[in-house]
């Protein structure tokens, strides 16, 4: 086993020659160029994890070879190599950003320090990069709930994490897709490397090609400098693709590409870059519909759907309310003042149907714990659309529920839904469902009695349609 990559930049030829030898000799994979222009493919192709650069190069000089190596693989340790009298330019290199130097002539002992510590750097650089990265981000890559829809995402997740397919990820607005992208990419064996994310929905067209894929210096009148994508700062990491179905077809087809062949083209680029990042993309649309009226290209469909993952609605799992809440408290929590939420504030958020899911959830007791007022709490929890819609329906505003007759509510809920999702599976063979339940036929036969619950789907419950099952397929 090699113990590392080294790429020799020096154009003097028995220089090169000699150093090749050495680094060889040290038990490192090599390889060679004898100029700046020379390099840059090659680092591109294959980034190593040091280069040693010699500053005095012909045409394009090692210093801006350095700033080219900064700008486009950030990663990469650099010793510069320098001779006696040098000694400006190699503080010159320092301060941009050179991992460590070397003055020659140097021993093999002198070498050897010299890249380990390039590469020590660089991973420290690295590890900081990721912790400032999840500090910017926020740790909160716990996943709360008791539901079984998202235990069933969450062991998916686990099992999906450490291969390298693409995951969809699917569901309303704030329902926790982001969670279940950071879980991914936590459990993975990318989780030291960063997870990039980018809305596609955010920006115009020609902004996100330049942001996915990078440019090239002149590439068009703004591009005075090479920029990298962020496929490429995604490189050994993952990447979040919010939005996917507002991608464009032009920039679908180069994802397309990304996701078979492992690259793509910057913009005004001659020659592909290589990119090894793993792909996780949300909508909170189903893209069916798109790819059917032809905004979306079927092919890209089937290779991001391979793994398919849904996380369903807060109001069709309320059970996960007082768990939300009490991670939410402590989350916000602010030091001096504890404080939990009264348990009126509770069950009205129970019953309610929160349209913005758990990011909305989290805001009102965020909200709660910098202002503990009970009233105002309630009228901005009846201000939000969908409540009118509940209480149309007969649900009742749940300050008048006692939290007990609520629980038992979500619990009963909870139980219609899994005998109904049972019978869909065992196609309505009610004993093998019952047996699957572990509960007798008879008591199977009573509850679908008391629910209404008939083959062609239930008797729409007073609570609402989001209850109905789907016909069994
Ligand atoms: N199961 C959960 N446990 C703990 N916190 C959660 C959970 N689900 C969501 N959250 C929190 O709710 C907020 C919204 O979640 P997230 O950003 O993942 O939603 P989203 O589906 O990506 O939203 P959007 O559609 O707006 O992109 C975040 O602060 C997140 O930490
Ligand atoms: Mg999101």
């Amino acid at each position: 086993m090699p113990k590392g990559s080294v790429l020799v930049v020096d154009d003097d030829e028995s220089a090169r020659e000699y150093v090749t030898a050495l680094v060889e000799a040290l038990g490192y994979d090599v390889s060679a160029a004898a100029s700046a222009e020379a390099a840059m493919p090659e680092l591109g192709r294959s980034p190593p994890e040091v280069v040693l650069l010699d500053l005095v190069l012909p045409r394009m000089s090692g210093l801006e070879l350095l700033d080219w190596i900064r700008r486009n693989a950030p990663g990469v340790g650099v010793v510069v190599l320098s001779t006696v009298g040098e000694i400006k330019t190699v503080v010159e290199a320092m301060s941009r950003g050179a991992s460590n130097y070397l003055t020659k002539p140097f021993r093999e002992a002198e070498l050897e320090l010299a890249i380990r510590g390039a590469t020590e750097k660089e991973r420290l650089r690295e590890e900081v990069r990721v912790l400032r990265h999840r500090l910017d981000h926020g740790e909160a890559t716990d996943m709360v709930s008791s539901d079984e829809r998202m235990l069933r995402v969450r062991d998916i997740a686990s099992q999906v994490a450490d291969s390298d397919a693409p995951v969809l990820i699917l569901g309303e607005t704030g329902v926790g897709k982001e969670v279940v992208a950071r879980l991914i990419h936590g459990l993975s064996d990318r989780r030291d490397r960063a997870l990039v994310k980018v809305n596609c929905a955010a920006l115009p067209h020609d902004l996100l090609e330049s942001e996915l894929f990078g440019y090239e210096k002149g590439a068009f009148s703004g591009a005075v400098r090479d920029k990298p994508g962020k496929f490429e700062l995604a490189n050994r990491g993952s990447i979040l693709l919010d939005e996917i179905g507002e991608m464009s077809p032009h920039l679908q087809a180069k994802l397309l590409h990304v996701l078979q062949d492992g690259e793509f083209s910057r913009l005004g680029a001659s020659r592909p870059t290589r990119t090894d990042a793993r792909v996780l993309a949300t909508t909170n649309r189903p893209l069916e519909q798109a790819v059917a009226s032809g905004l979306f290209r079927e092919d890209l469909y089937f290779r991001l759907n391979v793994v398919r993952l849904e996380v369903p609605p807060l109001r069709e799992r309320r059970a996960d309310i007082p768990l939300l809440v009490r991670a939410f408290e402590a989350r916000h929590q602010r030091p001096g003042t504890p404080r939990t939420l009264p348990p009126e504030l509770t069950s009205a958020f129970l019953a309610h149907d929160w349209p913005g899911n758990v990011r909305e959830l989290e805001n009102a007791v965020r909200r709660y714990m910098i202002l503990p007022d009970l009233g105002a709490a309630l009228e901005e929890l009846g201000r939000s659309p969908r409540t009118e819609a509940a209480a149309a329906r007969g649900a009742a505003p749940g300050v008048e529920l006692s939290l007990k007759a609520l629980a038992a509510k979500v619990a009963e809920e909870a139980e219609r839904k899994t005998i109904q999702r049972v019978l869909a599976e065992t196609r309505w063979n009610r004993r093998q469902a019952a047996r699957q339940l572990k509960i007798s036929y008879k008591t199977l036969l009573n509850k679908l009695k008391r629910w209404r619950v008939e083959e062609s789907g239930p008797v729409p419950p007073a609570d609402g349609p989001e209850t109905r099952a789907k016909r069994p397929v």
